[in-house]
């Protein structure tokens, strides 16, 4: 395995959306065995860790977040053996696997749920949120659920209603009960004695809420629905986490916990790191990672913070900027570019970006080929079946990893459960893999620069001041010389620029990676950079 203890400090993590990544059987449908078969890739890519999302048993009314078993495979993605397997298979690689684990609700067909809806009386009633009606027959608050309507759902047969911050078919479970507690510790009990290094948490902020039931004076107004201090953040999250965090820590092998933390200022991710660093060690910082322009003021404004804050308390930074939720880089950095040339050349920038930070980043399957979102009018008419039995806007970042030309896009033998798009015909990872200019190799060259210039993944970060308003630039810096310089055009203008800032610029002695041959080297007249231009030089010691 990669860098023993603490690997997770300065790990390159792959999101891997199970559905889509490999179909080993041809039923349109990744799968656990699927991922296994492609491990190569990840291997050659260089990445320390897979997080698979949700692969238990599901009704798939949220595709597997909404978990109807927590402790098993779903039929469609294969056997716990196909799991142990992948656990195998990726250790020999250095690799390690990190499990979702869905917090914050439950399948409305999971046996807890089905036990606690049969009586009040039941004794797992109360591993759910129930509450009475208003007496006018109204849910019990006006609060809104994250997924639209009320986040309240009326149970005829016991007459309450039961809360749910998503879907209706996500009912959220109840913390405060401690056989419900115990017994959700149990499942990741489960997991990690069966080799996952840790978890991915789920919706994290949303696992209690305010116990006075406030009555919101307007329900979609303020920070928005899922950021409301009746239902986000609260203060009783902590001893969750840090209960969980204690559970993970008796395991060897550094078990890390790496978080959904929806949370729009940066006070409020410093507490997900707990008082004393004793609860998640990766939240996820989604001040940058919802960013949806290349402003290199504001890019500037967030790295700064993060390290200055994050890093310098002695707590690692998480940096990412696609997920399975959101639109895909590609897409939305290179929504205004002229073409698609244009859209790889931003998509170049932002993972010379995200890779060179010291801290902790995610990417996200297809990242490394600058996969693009499926355009609307190619989703709008994507079938449902039984294979897709809802339309979800986000299927858009959700398609099969196209590996190679044809129908199945080499993801499945059969028909995909979502299509390739037409996109996937011409670029896919067989035709950038021959092309030695293609964001494949870029990416692929970042990650072994990573690798082999430690001050990239664990440098101290030295903000630096650009004269030219466009480029953002940095240098990380290690205590015994090593130093870096990162500068980054965010725009399609070539530019000059001079920098300045926390260390006196000494000169470079060496490109380690440069996006043209418009990129100049840094010299006392000060740097050029094409459009889009990316410059990773290695500073000369004095
Ligand atoms: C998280 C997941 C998202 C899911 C939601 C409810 O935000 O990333 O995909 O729909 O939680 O579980
Ligand atoms: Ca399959």
């Amino acid at each position: 395995m990669s860098g023993g203890t603490e690997w997770w400090r300065h790990a390159v993590i792959y999101e891997i959306y199970v559905r889509s990544f490999q179909d080993s059987n041809g039923d349109g449908i990744g799968d656990l065995k699927g991922i296994t078969q492609r491990l190569d890739h990840l291997q050659q890519l260089g990445v320390d860790a897979l997080w698979l999302t949700p692969f238990f048993p599901s009704p798939n009314a949220d595709f597997g977040y909404d978990v109807s078993d927590y402790c098993d495979v779903a039929p469609e993605y294969g056997t716990l053996a196909d799991w142990d397997e992948l656990v195998a298979e990726a250790g020999r690689r250095g690799m390690r696997l990190l499990v979702d684990f869905v917090m914050n609700h439950s399948s409305d067909q999971h046996a807890w749920f089905r036990a606690a809806r049969s009586s009040r009386e039941h004794p797992m009633r109360d591993w759910y949120v129930w509450r009475d009606g208003q007496p006018d027959g109204r849910p019990p608050t006006n609060w809104d659920s994250i997924f639209g309507g009320p986040a309240w759902t009326y149970d005829a047969p016991t007459g309450q209603w039961y809360y749910h911050a998503f879907l209706p078919e996500q009912p959220d479970i109840n913390w405060h009960h401690p056989a419900l507690r115990e017994a959700m510790y149990d499942v990741a009990r489960f997991w990690l004695g069966r080799g996952a290094a840790g978890f991915r948490l789920d919706a994290t902020a949303h696992l209690f809420e305010d116990p006075a039931w406030p009555h919101d004076p307007d329900p979609a107004g303020g920070a928005g629905v899922g950021q409301k201090a009746y239902n986000a953040n609260r203060p009783e999250n902590h001893a969750v986490l840090r209960e969980l965090r204690q559970l993970t820590d008796g395991y060897d092998g550094a078990r890390v916990l790496l978080g959904e933390s929806t949370i729009d200022h940066l006070p409020g991710l410093l507490q997900a790191y707990g008082a004393a660093g004793d609860e998640m060690q990766l939240p996820m910082n989604f001040m940058l990672g919802r960013l949806t322009q290349l402003d290199a003021a504001r890019l500037k404004h967030h790295l700064d913070a993060a390290h200055h804050e994050i890093a310098g308390r002695g707590h690692t930074p998480v940096f990412f900027f696609g997920n399975h939720d959101q639109h895909r880089p590609w897409s939305r950095f290179g929504a205004a570019a002229r073409d698609d040339a244009e859209r790889d050349a931003i998509a170049r920038l932002t993972s010379a970006l995200l890779l060179t930070q010291p801290g902790t980043v995610l990417l996200y399957y297809g990242e490394e080929i600058g996969l693009a979102d499926l355009p609307d009018s190619e989703l709008a008419a994507a079938p449902l079946g039984p294979q897709r039995p809802r339309a979800d806007d986000r299927d858009r970042c959700r398609t099969p990893m196209p590996w190679s030309a044809g129908p199945g896009a080499g993801f499945s033998s059969g028909t995909p459960w979502l299509p390739a798009g037409k996109r996937a015909a011409t670029r896919h990872v067989e035709q950038q893999e021959a092309e030695t200019g293609s964001l494949l190799h870029w990416t692929r060259r970042l990650l072994a620069l990573r690798r082999s210039h430690p001050v990239l993944r664990a440098g101290r970060y030295l903000p630096l001041s650009s004269s030219h308003p466009s480029v953002l630039a940095y240098a990380v810096a290690l205590p015994d010389g090593q130093a870096v310089l990162v500068a980054l055009n965010c725009s399609a203008a070539a530019v000059s620029t001079r920098l300045d800032g926390a260390v006196a610029l000494p000169g470079c002695d060496a490109l380690l990676l440069a996006s043209d041959d418009t990129v100049g080297l840094l010299t006392s007249a000060g740097l050029k950079l094409g459009a889009w231009g990316v410059l990773v030089a290695s500073l000369r010691q004095r």
